[in-house]
């Protein structure tokens, strides 16, 4: 696709030159050329040489590609050393909010929620947290941290990533980066690149234009090389017709040609398609196994389809950077034991510092006086903690609490909490008078090698909607209704994939459900359980439209007899699946109609993966996003509540209204794809810029978020050096209690680019305690890089000179300063 003219730039085709910024002038880098193909760190030295010399073919190739691990703590990944001349296995786990094995380890509030401080110094931390568990638990590659953007609302990873905006995002990757690797732990950043979705996404081909590939997704990529990340994941789907791991563009001319990456690139699991095409674009190890980079390699190099040179070069990639981090040659430090208590403490910390508050009408929080000493806390996440999302960012925490105890102890002992669980997921038991014969549907023991049959009949009273609900352990029973399979397993990773939270009952036993409109009457029940080799039990159950009135009934009750409520909502994202809507699931938005309506001092703490439209919203006194908040989130969520801290957290995304109002609404060709293609006919206006742009209006922007006090700017000066422009500007707290401020600078574009820009762009930030009343000066650097735009014919950086507008404000859209500045290069 070409770069693009849109209608909506054409008015902002103003004269002028296109001045191309250079490197000296800009500070940035340009592309270098196909030379630096074969690069590779060039401190790696002797040593590497020496032990790439002394490899045969064989333990070459066993260097490129994943094998089962003899002694696995059940990481995802491991490549087998070379003992013979003192090569160590590599060992590789996930992810991105904490180290998932099948130990404990510290479950840390999910990236999104980590970004929404807008803090680097956070995310550092964040990343010593995971660097030195990873090392503790016998890791040696962490594959982590994602960086992809956050494109469409559906996206079913967008809790494992930043943000829609690349400069925040470029930010936070490098500093987690720099706190991963500072501990001996080699990052890996993924999934490079356009891994935007789930849906599809093993096949998907993305077709993005040379331009906004370079300005919206890779920077952060390229701030990740910058950052010197060990490793480079690629994606499963396509870039504009072949597959990530094997595309040239992305492989050797970006990656290593303009970027200069020198470690290596692994394949996302399973992601491999090729042998020759592979290696030849740039690849360098297959995971987890070796379909194509074993014995097909050896083939390829042994018939010429692969110049041994090749498999050189990827493994002198990989030895360069497990010499950089002195696992060749015995400098390693040893490893460290884990340190849970600190792990926890930065999970508390930084779980209160993303938090971020939406609505907070009249002043209802934090919870004071009456509203402090009667709460009703209703929703099943308000009992059972939320502490992470599902697929490979899944941690085992060390322990996690339940919101509700954590407000009990929080509001204390004179006062008087309830709870109602207003919204049930995992169902009641099946009256037995409805089955014939009846049986114990609550706890059917099977023993080990024996097969539990029923055949009988389900008798519906009335016509109703039924969720069936069955809890198991080992083996899935099989439930026929009518000759329906109720719970068949899904194929691939179709099973793997489906569920976080809500796919465990609180006692472990697995769960799934089946939503169906039942018929008045009889209905023929068919059950097949297999003991298999240790034994097995399962509840089936159900929840009914009559049910769910009950449920809601109770909470109305609870809500009605408390003078405030705090009710939790939840929305269980994977990586595997996107939403199909942004609305909450289940009948979430029916119990919060009705828990507003009987008591208005009612508050919403989502647990949700993205934005999440609203409909409810004017019903409420206040609404707190949490995200998936870790191990410590209900410690963090009950501190907030109550004003023990200031919600510290922005938006990192914008919340759209409603479905139908989105930068991927509407046009199937944006999202999901069509035929297998889809198009990033948005250009660069992504995000906020999209809204811009289109002049549509968000739910909540993008950089939205709420203190416990209230901020003013005033005396906003722009001054031009040449690494970019220094916007100074005073800050002063207002109200009448300390609390957080993420000043935000925004740029407009460029007059001189004769190009389709932004109605403006995050140019910088600053996130900053004041006192009550303390007023405080402060310089945001935009850098050039921020001041530039991608020039499709010089394939590099353009500055985009002349004068700009800059902002300051609290959000995207709550701009206060505004001045003129001239960038000249
Ligand atoms: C995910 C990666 C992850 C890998 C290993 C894949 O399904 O896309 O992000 O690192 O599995 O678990």
């Amino acid at each position: 696709m070409s770069d693009t003219v849109s209608r909506r730039s054409a008015l902002r085709l103003l004269g002028g030159a296109i001045a191309v910024a250079t490197a000296a002038t800009s500070g940035l880098t340009l592309p270098a050329h196909a030379a630096a193909l074969d690069r590779q760190d060039p401190s790696a030295g002797p040593l590497v040489e020496g032990l790439a010399g002394k490899l045969t073919l064989d333990e070459k190739i066993s260097l490129l590609h994943g094998a089962t691990d003899p002694d696995s703590l059940g990481q995802a990944g491991y490549v087998p050393g070379v003992p013979r001349l003192g090569i160590p296995p590599l060992r590789l786990a996930d992810g991105p909010a904490g180290v998932r094995v099948t130990r404990h380890a510290t479950a840390l509030p999910a990236p999104v929620l980590l970004a929404s401080a807008f803090d680097p110094g956070l995310a550092r931390r964040y990343g010593q947290v995971i660097g030195r568990e990873g090392r503790a638990l016998g890791q040696d590659v962490l594959l982590s941290p994602m960086v992809n953007l956050i494109r469409t609302p559906y996206g079913g990873r967008n809790f494992e990533t930043f943000s829609e905006d690349p400069l925040l995002a470029s930010d936070l990757v490098a500093a987690e980066i720099k706190g991963i690797q500072g501990e001996g732990l080699i990052a890996t950043v993924k999934h490079f690149a356009m891994n935007n979705q789930e849906k599809d996404r093993m096949s998907i081909d993305v077709r993005v234009d040379e331009r906004t590939m370079h300005e919206v997704e890779l920077r952060g990529f390229a701030a990740a090389v910058a950052a010197r990340t060990g490793a480079v994941m690629g994606a499963y789907n396509k870039v504009n017709g072949t597959f990530a791991c094997e595309n040239k563009t992305l492989l050797s001319d970006i990656l290593r040609a303009q970027w200069g990456f020198e470690g290596w690139v692994m394949t996302d699991w399973f992601a491999a398609h090729s042998t020759v095409a592979a290696i030849t674009a740039g690849l360098d190890m297959e995971m987890p196994g070796g379909t194509y980079f074993d014995a097909a390699l050896k083939k390829a190099v042994q018939d010429g389809s692969v110049p041994e040179k090749y498999v050189d070069r990827a493994v002198r990639r990989i030895l360069a950077v497990m010499h950089r981090f002195g696992l060749l040659d015995g400098k390693v430090p040893p490893r460290p034991g884990r340190d849970p208590k600190a792990g926890a403490a930065v999970a508390l910390e930084i779980a209160k510092a993303g938090a971020t508050l939406l609505r907070n009408e009249h002043h209802a929080l934090p919870l004071t006086g009456a509203g402090a000493r009667s709460i009703a806390v209703v929703g099943p996440t308000g009992s059972l903690p939320f502490v992470s999302g599902g697929g490979s960012a899944h941690v085992v925490p060390d322990h996690a609490g339940s919101p509700l105890d954590a407000i009990k102890s929080r509001a204390g002992q004179g006062a008087h909490v309830s709870y109602a669980l207003g919204e049930d997921l995992f169902g009641k038991a099946i009256p037995a008078g409805a089955l014939s014969p009846a049986f114990t549907t609550e706890g059917q023991g099977v023993g080990a090698g024996k097969t539990w049959t029923y055949d009988g009949t389900l008798t519906a009273e009335d016509a109703d909607e039924w969720t069936f609900v069955i809890h198991y352990s080992g083996e899935r029973p099989k439930v026929l209704l009518d000759g329906e399979d109720l719970f068949p397993v899904l194929p691939g990773y179709g099973e793997y994939f489906s569920g976080g939270l809500v796919s465990a009952a609180p006692d472990g036993l697995a769960v799934r459900r089946k939503a169906l409109d039942l018929a008045k009457g009889a209905h023929k029940l068919q059950i097949t359980a297999k003991g298999g080799d240790g034994g097995q039990l399962f509840r089936l159950r159900r929840i009914t439209g009559a049910t769910r009135a009950q449920d809601v009934a109770e909470a109305v009750q609870a809500a009605r007899a408390a003078h405030s409520v705090v009710l939790f909502a939840y929305e269980d994202a994977t990586e595997g699946l996107d939403r199909t809507t942004i609305a909450l699931p289940g009948h979430q938005t029916r119990l919060i109609e009705a828990v507003t309506a009987a008591n208005p001092r009612t508050t919403v703490v989502l647990n949700t993966s993205s934005s999440t439209s609203m409909p409810w919203l004017k019903r409420t006194a206040a609404v707190l996003q949490m995200y998936y908040p870790g191990q410590e989130g209900a410690a963090a969520t009950a501190a907030v509540l109550f004003g023990d801290c200031d919600p510290g957290g922005r938006l990192t995304q914008s919340f759209a209204a409603d479905d139908d109002h989105h930068q991927v609404a509407g046009d199937p060709r944006r999202y999901p794809g069509v035929d297998g293609t889809e198009e990033y006919s948005e250009g660069i206006h992504a995000g906020y810029r999209w809204y811009d742009a289109e002049g549509v209006r968000p739910l909540f922007p993008f950089g939205h978020g709420l203190s416990y006090t209230s901020f003013a700017y005033d005396d906003l000066r722009v001054h031009r050096h040449k690494h970019g422009l220094d916007v100074s500007f005073t800050v002063r707290n207002t109200g009448r209690r300390d609390g957080i401020d993420v000043a935000q600078v925004y740029v407009g574009p460029s007059p001189d680019l004769r190009l389709d820009q932004a109605v403006r762009v995050l140019g910088g930030y600053r996130r900053l305690f004041l006192r009550a009343g303390e007023r405080r000066r402060i310089t945001v650097r935009v850098e050039n890089s921020t001041l530039s735009s991608w020039d499709v014919k010089r394939h590099g950086w353009v500055l985009g000179t002349g004068r700009r507008t800059v902002w300051v404000g609290a959000s995207s859209r709550d701009l206060r300063l505004r001045t003129n500045t001239e960038v000249f290069a």
